[in-house]
């Protein structure tokens, strides 16, 4: 298992574009790692082909998108046709997909799900979410059951306020989206915070406590 703020261990796999080394791999780009229960399955296939679809907003965002499921290569490309079919992406295939077949990953990255198992009774891996930073680091991971399919509209909101915030002194409140208000962060005296936001904003509040102060965004 990896915590937020460690560096996601590099590892070499086999993936739909051959052998690759994780790292080497990402460069210098941030990297979404997203999981998957097995090939031809229904939420699954929804879920690849939305993300094809999404490449474009994604690589706008300087992400680089990989995929695993615990199937080989060869059922991986079989798989990638029936996507493309399934979601109406007709392009080259956007991005690999990773064989973890032995589940060497999703051990290792703590990704099995012990209530979903394949025919020989072996643990699948849920649907993580893992969005690794520029530096290496992981910057976030969400777990999902396999039931229960992503919604990458929030994937792309998660990354633009990972990218904000990486780089500016804010916080991204309840819903927010690129372009709203954000919040100062709550250990930035007024007085500094006027220069960094010179249009920042204070809501009063029944305790009295000077904290819920917004500003546009930076
Ligand atoms: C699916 O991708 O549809 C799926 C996979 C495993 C269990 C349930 C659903």
């Amino acid at each position: 298992m990896v915590n937020l703020g460690e560096i996601f261990p590099t590892f070499a796999a086999d993936t739909t574009i051959g052998q690759i080394e994780f790292h080497s791999w990402l460069g210098d780009s941030w990297g979404i790692l997203f999981s998957h229960p097995a090939d031809y399955t229904p939420v699954c296939t929804t879920e690849l082909g939305m993300v094809a679809k999404l490449t474009d907003e994604f690589k706008k965002r300087d992400v680089k998108l990989i995929a695993l499921s615990c199937d080989d290569v060869d059922s991986h490309k079989g798989w990638i046709e029936d996507i493309k079919t399934n979601s109406g992406f007709s392009q080259d295939w956007p991005y690999p997909i990773i064989a973890d077949q032995k589940r060497d990953l999703a051990v290792k990255f703590g990704m099995l799900d012990p209530d979903e198992k394949d025919d020989a009774g072996m643990a699948l891996t849920a649907r993580c979410v893992f969005i690794i930073g520029p530096d290496k680091k992981l910057k976030l991971s969400i777990l999902y059951p396999a039931t229960t399919g992503r919604n990458f509209d929030e994937i792309l909101r998660v990354i633009d306020s990972l990218q904000l915030t990486a780089t500016k002194r804010v916080a991204t409140p309840a819903n927010w989206t690129s372009g709203n208000e954000c919040m100062v962060l709550p250990n930035i005296p007024d007085e500094e915070a006027r220069k960094l936001f010179p249009n920042f904003r204070k809501q009063d509040v029944p305790s009295g406590k000077n904290y819920m102060r917004f500003t546009p965004q930076p």
